[in-house]
């Protein structure tokens, strides 16, 4: 109430402007000042503060007009809004309730301050100045033989003439919205905000437009692109079904029929929503859903980005190659779009290739070639420097040769068509730039070889005088020091951070986010906002190997299932990585029944097990060298916020060349997630799968491998299965607690033979991690001729379970059966 007790106190008699409810108009030669002087106004709970010049209404949503800010207050804007009002008129300033609706505005790419003035002049202009004097706005309307102004029943701000004519109103420079009755004429636009707190007018991006031949929603501006269109001839009339006027039936959106106040807005990200009073404003209507999905939204993701689902967005990433071509503009807005790392360039198109993907679809994918083949279409975007992609849909199922071509100068969302169509039916090359190498120096040899190895000499021989020197000042270096310097200039590691810069980061490392098996784990934030964990790897002494192991292997690697290195510190003998930040923490925190935060659905497991499955065959296959990550756990595969899973902690892996399994001296791992043949130590990959197959029959489950709250017989979740299997009731394993999972028991059992085939005794039988993939997606069946015996009587052991000193129990049980 600070605004408006000013107001009555100080100036209800001198300057209060007031007119009443029933003549919301004025006549030539008024102004308002935005100070307060109105005796319409309101302050609400959030600081926002109105101040209307009229209100035409009582009692409810009532158009308004006047000044208005919300939040800090430190700019206004000359609004059309509608207000609860209460029986004696009186703005209603109920946060939950009263906050107005802006549904027009004169200003709002150029707000004003407190101080700025509103004037009817005397010649019939209505003008806003600011406080310095200028003119923001004007309606132009100079020896139009304006007589007064009037704010319509309507709520239109309309200025008429003598003989009450309208000369000018708001309803022909309509911003971001159309109240009921309100028409959109051919060659009007509707333009959304920049954001729901940013009212600036979002210009080039989405625009809502009536053409002669319809109602078009568009994104770009060079051309526009329609991602929507109703066609009739007329215009478009915000209208309730009950309503209809007849002269024009087609040119009606039919909205549900207006119990109370309405209005319809093109929202930010493209939608356009109907607005309606009931008790509070909410939305009674999403005009494009019946035709559109999250993903179909041009900008849903971004651009450049691949929207799938309900709206996941992520960057396009190249399955062959370890390059990564694009990277998001926001790593926690994924919706904002990715940028290509290395933009195109026209003059070096032979340093191009194309990031290829399958079942991805543009929503404005016209043929430019029809009945051509994937290669003449790629073909086509390579030869022209416009083109950003080209996205080849297959033509008839059985002919792969002939299809239509779409070649793109502008990419947006791609959506993915995996809920829509069956497998395989279109595919999309993206053109990437690559880093161009260094030119070479063999075409003017002779000369440049007589400059080089001048030159090289000098700089050897200045080298070897600055070493000597270095040597005879520093002759005792600290080992940690020499080796701190050298990691530096191992190539091809992410970001190098100062021990200051982490300490900055993490708010002198006092956020704890847990301790792993190698080191604490902290929280910190980045000085563009963007959160991540550290991890602490100092005082272990094998520290130093493994610590320049992990930096190699995983800055190097980029998946979308994989935790991505950001960067790491050296520091005296401290070693820290700098990992992306996981919100939802660990799998382990979501899993068990009995210490689980939250049951997780069905569908949600089923997303998470195909995560990891991903991740890990990306690993084991698509690498340059073959990555084994040798401790798969629950503890290791980190959620998002959206429950998207990431594979983290290549700690303990050891990079293997391909096709050549290796002998290990030392096992690594941990107990209940090791595979039997550690015991015999031929170690591949296969690893992997079966702590796969644990994880998964744990998530599957909702409870650990090894767990005594149980009855003694099914203390070991093997022994379970194993019974289950005998029997024929793997049905019975289906997580209890979850009423979700056990609807789904059927597709859970089909599940558990899938951790059934991983968990096979004999690594040889166990399938790669692409063949999981594979079997998830359903283009593969699980292999029927399973091996049931599931358990090693040798891995029976309890003690083997709980033992905390793994290297010794090992070593006992290595040197036994061996
Ligand atoms: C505008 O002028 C008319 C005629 O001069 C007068 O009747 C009316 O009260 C004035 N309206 C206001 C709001 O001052
Ligand atoms: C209407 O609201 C105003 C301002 O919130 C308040 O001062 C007034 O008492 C209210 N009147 C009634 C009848 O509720
Ligand atoms: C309103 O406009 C008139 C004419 O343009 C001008 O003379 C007058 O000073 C203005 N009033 C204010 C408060 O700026
Ligand atoms: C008034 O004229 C100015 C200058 O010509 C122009 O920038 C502005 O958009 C016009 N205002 C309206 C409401 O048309
Ligand atoms: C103002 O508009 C209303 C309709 O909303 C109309 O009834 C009224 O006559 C108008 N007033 C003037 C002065 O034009
Ligand atoms: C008002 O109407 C009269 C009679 O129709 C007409 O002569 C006059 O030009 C009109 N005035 C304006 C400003 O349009
Ligand atoms: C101010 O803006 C915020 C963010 O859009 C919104 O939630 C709030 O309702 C607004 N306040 C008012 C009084 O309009
Ligand atoms: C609002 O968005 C516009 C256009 O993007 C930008 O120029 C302006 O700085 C933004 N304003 C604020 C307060 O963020
Ligand atoms: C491409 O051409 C532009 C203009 O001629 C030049 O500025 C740019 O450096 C060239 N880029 C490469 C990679 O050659
Ligand atoms: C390249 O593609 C653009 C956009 O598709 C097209 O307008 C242009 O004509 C093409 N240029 C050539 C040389 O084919
Ligand atoms: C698909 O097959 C039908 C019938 O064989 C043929 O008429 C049509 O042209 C084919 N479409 C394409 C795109 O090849
Ligand atoms: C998709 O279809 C094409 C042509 O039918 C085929 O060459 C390609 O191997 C298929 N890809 C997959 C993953 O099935």
């Amino acid at each position: 109430m600070r605004g408006p007790r000013y107001c009555f106190a100080l100036f209800f008699i001198l300057n209060c402007y007031s007119t009443t409810s029933d003549h919301p108009t004025a006549n030539l030669s008024t102004t308002w000042t935005n100070t307060e002087s109105f005796c319409h106004a309101a302050v609400f709970g959030d600081g926002s503060i109105v101040r209307a010049n009229f209100i035409r209404g009582s009692s409810g949503p009532s158009f308004a007009c006047g000044f208005y800010c919300n939040g800090s207050c430190t700019s206004y804007l000359f609004y059309v809004f509608i207000v609860q009002t209460n029986s004696t008129s009186a703005i209603d300033e109920q946060q939950s309730t009263g906050f107005p609706q802006v549904v027009w505005s004169a200003n709002r790419d150029h707000p004003v301050s407190y101080g700025a003035v509103l004037n009817l002049t005397a010649t019939g202009e209505l003008v806003l100045q600011d406080v310095d004097g200028s003119t923001v706005w004007s309606t132009n309307t100079t020896g139009k033989s304006v007589a007064g102004l009037n704010l319509t029943n309507d709520g239109n701000l309309v200025l008429f003439d003598v003989n009450s004519s309208v000369v000018w109103q708001s309803f022909d420079y309509p911003t971001d919205c159309l109240v009921l009755g309100q028409r959109l004429f051919q060659g009007q636009q509707l333009i959304p905000s920049v954001s729901s707190t940013n009212w600036t007018a979002q210009q080039g991006l989405y625009s809502l437009e009536v053409t002669d031949e319809g109602l078009f929603a568009y994104v770009g501006s060079n051309p526009p692109l329609s991602y929507y269109d109703k066609l009739f001839s007329g215009n478009v009339c915000l209208s309730s079904l009950s309503s209809v006027e007849p002269s024009d039936p087609y040119g009606v959106i039919p909205i549900p029929g207006a119990s109370s106040a309405q209005y319809m807005k093109l929202m930010p990200d493209g939608h356009l929503k109907v607005f309606e009073w009931q008790e509070s404003w909410s939305v009674v209507a999403d005009l494009f859903s019946d035709h559109l999905g999250e993903c179909n939204y041009p900008l849903a993701c971004g651009r450049n980005a691949l929207c799938s689902g309900n709206q996941q967005c992520r960057c396009p990433v190249s399955s062959s190659t370890r390059i990564d071509y694009f990277r998001a503009v926001n790593d926690w807005q994924p919706n904002l779009g990715c940028f290509e790392i290395t933009p195109l360039t026209c003059n070096a198109t032979q340093d191009q290739t194309f990031i290829e993907l399958e079942n991805f679809i543009s929503f404005n994918f016209v043929a430019d070639m029809k009945r051509v083949d994937t290669e003449t279409c790629k073909q086509a975007c390579a030869n022209n420097c416009s083109c950003k992609a080209a996205l080849f849909q297959y033509g008839n199922g059985s002919d792969s040769s002939s299809g239509d071509c779409y070649l793109p100068f502008e990419l947006f969302t791609l959506m993915n068509l995996d809920t829509f169509v069956i497998h395989n039916s279109t595919i999309t090359f993206i053109k990437v730039q690559n880093v161009r190498s260094p030119p070479s120096a063999s075409k003017s040899r002779s000369n440049l070889g007589v400059i080089l190895t001048f030159t090289i000499g000098s700089v050897l021989f200045l080298l070897g005088v600055i070493g000597f020197l270095i040597n005879v000042t520093r002759k005792r270096r600290l080992d940690t020091q020499r080796e701190e310097e050298s990691l530096g200039e191992v190539l091809g590691l992410p970001n190098r951070f100062s021990y200051e810069e982490l300490k900055t980061i993490t708010e002198n490392f006092n956020k704890k986010l847990g301790e792993g098996g190698f080191g604490v784990v902290f929280k910190g934030t980045l000085e563009d906002g963007s959160k991540i964990a550290v991890k602490c790897l100092g005082g272990l002494g094998q520290v130093n190997k493994s610590f320049l192991a992990e930096v190699q292997s995983i800055g190097s690697i980029h998946h979308v299932n994989l935790v991505t290195l950001r960067g790491f510190c050296a520091w005296k003998s401290q070693r820290f990585l700098v990992y992306e930040f996981m919100s939802n923490g660990s799998l382990d925190r979501w899993i068990y029944h009995g210490d689980r935060e939250k049951v997780l659905e069905w569908k949600c497991r089923k997303k998470i097990i195909r995560d990891v499955a991903k991740g890990l065959a990306y690993l084991h296959e698509d690498c340059r060298q073959k990555i084994i990550h040798l401790d798969i756990k629950p503890q290791n595969i980190l959620l998002d916020s959206e429950f998207n899973a990431r594979v983290s902690d290549f700690g303990l892996s050891k990079l293997i060349d391909r096709n050549q399994p290796q002998v290990m001296t030392t096992v690594r791992g941990t107990p209940g997630y090791l595979a039997p043949e550690w015991l015999s130590s031929v170690i591949t990959e296969k690893v992997d799968v079966y702590s796969f197959g644990i994880v998964l029959l744990e998530m599957l489950c909702g409870r650990k491998k090894f767990d005594i709250s149980q009855p003694e017989e099914s203390w070991n979740l093997l022994d379970v299965l194993q019974k289950c299997w005998e029997q024929g009731t793997l049905q019975d394993m289906v997580d209890k607690y979850s009423k979700d999972m056990q609807t789904h028991s059927s597709e859970v059992v089909e599940m558990i033979k899938v951790a059934s085939w991983c968990l096979q005794y004999d690594f040889t039988k166990r399938p790669s991690m692409s063949m999981v993939v594979k079997v998830l997606e359903g283009v593969m069946k699980v292999e029927s001729n399973l091996d049931s015996n599931f358990t090693d009587p040798r891995l029976q052991n309890t003690a083997f379970e709980h033992d905390k000193d793994m290297t010794q129990l090992m070593a006992s049980v290595l040197s036994g059966p061996r």
